[in-house]
């Protein structure tokens, strides 16, 4: 099971401030019953834009119950400045930490608090997902709110999306789409094939010789001609054409545009041949 901090179990058993609050200045809804976790914040403010009550109704497991209890505990006497600049890291700190797998809850006080003081400001309220890509269907959770998780928290990987926000946790529909967001955030481009490794001098010598005997030497055959392979030194290639290759007028176009392009498709880019 989870290992709660004794101050996440005390918030659960004795949640502080729970309950709706009659005419409130600012409510502020995130999550809906589908999705598993809801919570609904109200607030209390002065003339002076201080916070003077906060209250909330949760549906939700014991660590969304006392990350809401946490929230309004913290955002009481808190200046409206002061609790736009709160994050789900100062719930998280407030319990004394919470599991990995339920630093969702935190975010969910966090964008309730952000909703609320939008409602406060006079701005309409999102409709759901409206803000930003729907990004995971399962959980409703849109790329404002994982990009956002990924730059405060400082995540790396999928798994850790999926702690803080939920996304990815179901299905798994979104995960390709998890990946691209988390790069894009970090400034790194999506991962590639990793470069095929240079090839050593041995290894470079035996395809040489596998392409001249293969490839090369059967093609000049054909017109009465014939190749030896005198030479590999790194990627210098020294052969001598024989035959009626020897006497043709075309004997370095040979070289370069047979021997050389084919050994350079076929083994390495760099090779250079001369005839000797
Ligand atoms: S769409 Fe994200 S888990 Fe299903």
């Amino acid at each position: 099971m989870w290992d709660y901090t004794d101050k996440v179990k005390e918030h659960f058993l004795n949640p502080r401030n729970a309950g709706a609050m009659e005419n409130p200045d600012a409510v502020g809804e995130v999550g809906s019953l589908a999705c598993g976790d809801a919570l609904k914040l109200f607030l209390r403010i002065n003339d002076q834009g201080v916070i003077e009550n906060a209250t909330f109704q949760t549906f939700g497991c014991a660590s969304a119950i006392a990350s809401s209890s946490a929230l309004t505990e913290i955002l009481k006497g808190k200046t409206v400045a002061e609790a736009e600049a709160l994050t789900n890291k100062d719930i998280a700190e407030y319990l004394g930490g919470l599991p990995k797998e339920k630093m969702h809850c935190s975010v969910m006080g966090e964008e309730a608090l952000a909703a609320a003081l939008k409602n406060w400001r006079g701005e309409a309220a999102p409709e759901a997902h409206a803000e930003g890509e729907l990004v995971c269907r399962c959980f409703g959770v849109t790329d404002v709110t994982i990009r956002r998780a990924i730059e405060e928290n400082g995540l790396r990987t999928v798994e850790e999306i999926t702690n803080y926000t939920k996304a990815g946790g179901g299905c798994g529909d979104c995960v390709p789409r998890l990946e691209e967001i988390l790069a894009e955030v970090l400034g790194q481009a999506p991962a590639q094939a990793p470069a095929p490794k240079p090839l050593t001098n041995l290894q470079r010598m035996q395809k040489v010789m596998q392409v001249i005997d293969e490839v090369v030497a059967p093609s000049l055959r054909k017109d009465g001609g014939d190749i030896e392979l005198v030479d590999v030194d790194g990627t210098d290639v020294s052969v001598s054409l024989r035959g009626a290759c020897s006497s043709c007028p075309s004997s370095q176009l040979t070289l370069t545009d047979f021997v050389q392009k084919t050994l350079r498709e076929q083994v390495d880019p760099a090779i250079r041949v001369k005839g000797v």
